[in-house]
């Protein structure tokens, strides 16, 4: 079974994100860590722990990460996540279970770190869906895991417009400078942007079909989506039916490449006047014969939203 670490700004899609990832039998969980972005690290950390103790895994451990971006002293949730992901991350819901467990003392770049050691290359996948403070991080303090290290992130955007500006995608936009640093290494990275998120839905008759189920799991994750999908049409003036699976679809991908086909190119992040936070081709790394990064620009839309809504109906059932 793949080894999966998700890095998680536990935020609704990100809840989706996690229990795709619990409900997938050829994926085993090893742990989360905690960053931030849709809310601050110790809420996203604390959704992750009643989230776990909601699908009855307490076995799964819990990590903190960096709680700021790197050209900052401190965080505050940005007034869209809060709109899109409520006060507490999952639409103003609360999670109906509450965990007596604690985040692990070992922080996240820590666990990062030896878990890539730990494991040959390709048998572990971190999953990052938040800001890549830590990520940059581990990538930094421990030089060894990069040529080891498989990353399949949520973030970016190459040829849509961003979600947070006219160029910017919300998760790169919380720390570009740490992001610009993960894409100028050699590790291997798969990008799951806007130019795929936004071709997957989840609608409101799947979300019926959760709530139909019966179960108190069932019904927090339709009550959940629900409010993603009503705030995702109101702010866009759009209806979508739907609301996008940003973050299932990262973990999707990381359990299954083949959902996705990917163009390889070097990749940079802006972090200078108005394009701070863009994702895009480096020009200084053009002629590079070897393209590090492998960018999803095609997805198998009917494949992953099939595969997504049958776990999750299994996952709720129990
Ligand atoms: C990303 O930003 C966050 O709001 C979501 O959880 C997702 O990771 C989409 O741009
Ligand atoms: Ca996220």
């Amino acid at each position: 079974r793949k080894k999966i670490i998700l890095d998680l700004d536990t935020g609704i899609d990100d809840t989706l994100a996690l229990s795709y990832v619990l409900a997938s039998p050829e994926a085993e969980l090893i742990g989360i860590t905690g960053t931030y972005g849709n809310v601050v690290r110790d809420r996203g950390v604390a959704n992750d722990l009643d989230l776990l103790s909601l699908f009855g895994r307490d076995d799964i451990p819990v990590f903190k990460g960096i709680d700021h971006p790197s050209t900052t002293d401190s965080f505050r949730v940005p007034p869209d996540s809060e709109i899109f992901h409520g006060a507490n991350g999952t639409g103003n819901i609360e999670i109906p279970a509450h965990s007596t467990r604690q985040a692990e003392t070992v922080g996240s770049v820590d666990f990062i770190i030896d878990s890539v050691r730990r494991h040959a290359k390709g048998e572990l996948v971190v999953v990052p869906t938040g800001a890549l403070t830590s990520i940059a991080a581990a990538l930094e303090k421990a030089p060894d895991i990069i040529d080891k290290i498989t990353i399949v992130l949520m973030g970016g955007s190459l040829t849509q417009p961003g979600n947070v500006g006219p160029f910017a995608e919300a998760n790169i936009n919380q720390d570009p400078e740490a992001a610009d640093r993960v894409f100028s290494t050699q590790a291997d990275i798969t990008m799951i942007g806007l130019d795929v998120t936004t071709q997957v839905l989840m609608s409101r008759e799947d979300t019926r079909a959760l709530r139909s189920i019966g179960t108190e799991q069932g019904r927090f994750l339709a009550d959940m989506t629900d409010y993603y999908i009503d705030i995702s049409e109101k702010e866009s003036g759009i209806y979508l039916g739907g609301c996008n699976l940003h973050d299932p679809l990262a973990a999707a991908v990381a359990i299954d490449p083949t959902l996705v086909t990917t163009f390889a190119t070097n990749l940079m992040v802006e972090t200078e006047g108005p394009q701070r936070g863009r994702t895009i081709g480096d020009p200084s790394r053009l002629l590079d014969p070897v393209k590090r990064t492998k960018v999803a620009l095609g997805v198998d839309s009917e494949r992953f939203t099939r595969r997504f809504m049958d776990r999750l109906l299994t996952l709720a059932a129990g």
